[in-house]
């Protein structure tokens, strides 16, 4: 079993089915991709996932538990984390207090019983600002660490959005289209990060144009078009499958 899985997830708007009968899984220690043309419902199936979109049918399970009737909080708090595709950062707060909001959630969630460990400290449990200290740091934020969000490049405003969503220490990350406004040189990085981030045992599924990047870090990718699955497997497997090629691949890469 998968440790986030999505079994027949569908949603309709109005006519139009924009989510339809999907089916996921997404293993802890991997990164998994979810690609597919713009408007294939890849930003709507993370919705699904986190919570801000009820389905019309099928389910979400993290670690075997049914998380379809938990708000988008509850689901964060379980271990859901995501950066989303329209940044969402705080402006006009610095990069260290985004990061600081995130890791403040976290700890304010002890009573809960939570006791994730840090996903990227080296053994010990370090204090709030170690840890918001070691984000920025390894997300090669510390030279804007007090830059005011609002005044940094998109780049760089994704990479606090994405420290920002590690602080809340989550299982799985949903990254909906991160490498869109980096540069090269930081996409590498980000991609680097990837890795070590599931090999520390991160749950991530990657939603991403830039398609070698997903061939590079994923271990398995499944393909939507129009909605549906139309393929799944390694990144090998799906690049030569004729389907993506004609409905997705053929454009991209
Ligand atoms: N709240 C909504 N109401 C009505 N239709 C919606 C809503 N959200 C998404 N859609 C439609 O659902 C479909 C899937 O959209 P979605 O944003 O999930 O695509 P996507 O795969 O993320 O595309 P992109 O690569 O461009 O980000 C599109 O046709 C979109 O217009
Ligand atoms: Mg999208």
């Amino acid at each position: 079993m998968a440790l986030l899985e999505t079994r027949g997830l569908s949603i309709r708007f109005g006519g139009h089915l924009a989510v339809s009968d999907v089916d996921l899984d997404v293993e802890a220690g991997l990164v998994t991709g979810l690609i597919g043309p713009n408007g294939a419902g890849k930003t709507t199936t993370f919705n699904l996932i986190c919570g801000v979109l009820s389905p019309t049918g099928g389910r979400v399970s993290l670690d075997g538990r049914q998380i379809g009737s938990l708000g988008t909080h509850e689901r964060a708090r379980l271990g859901i984390g995501r950066t989303f595709q329209r940044l969402e950062v705080f402006s006009s707060m610095t990069v260290r207090e985004n990061v600081l909001v995130g890791a403040e959630i976290r700890q304010g969630w002890a009573r809960f019983g939570h006791s994730e460990p840090p996903l990227l400290a080296a053994g010990g449990d370090p204090s709030l600002d170690e840890e918001v200290d070691l984000l920025v740091d390894r997300l090669g934020l510390g030279p804007v660490a007090d830059t005011r969000v609002g005044s940094l490049p998109t780049g760089q405003a994704r990479l606090v959005e994405i420290a920002r969503a590690l602080a809340i220490r989550p299982r799985v990350l949903l990254l909906d289209e991160p490498a869109s406004g980096l540069d090269d040189s930081e996409t590498h990085h980000l991609g680097d990060l990837m890795v070590q981030l599931a090999t520390a045992g991160l749950a991530i599924l990657l939603v991403e144009h830039d398609v070698p990047l997903v061939m590079k870090v994923c271990s398995h990718v499944f393909v939507l078009d129009f909605g549906q699955v139309i393929a799944s497997g390694t990144p090998a497997e799906v690049q030569q499958n004729e389907t993506v090629q004609a409905a997705y691949l053929g454009s991209a890469s």
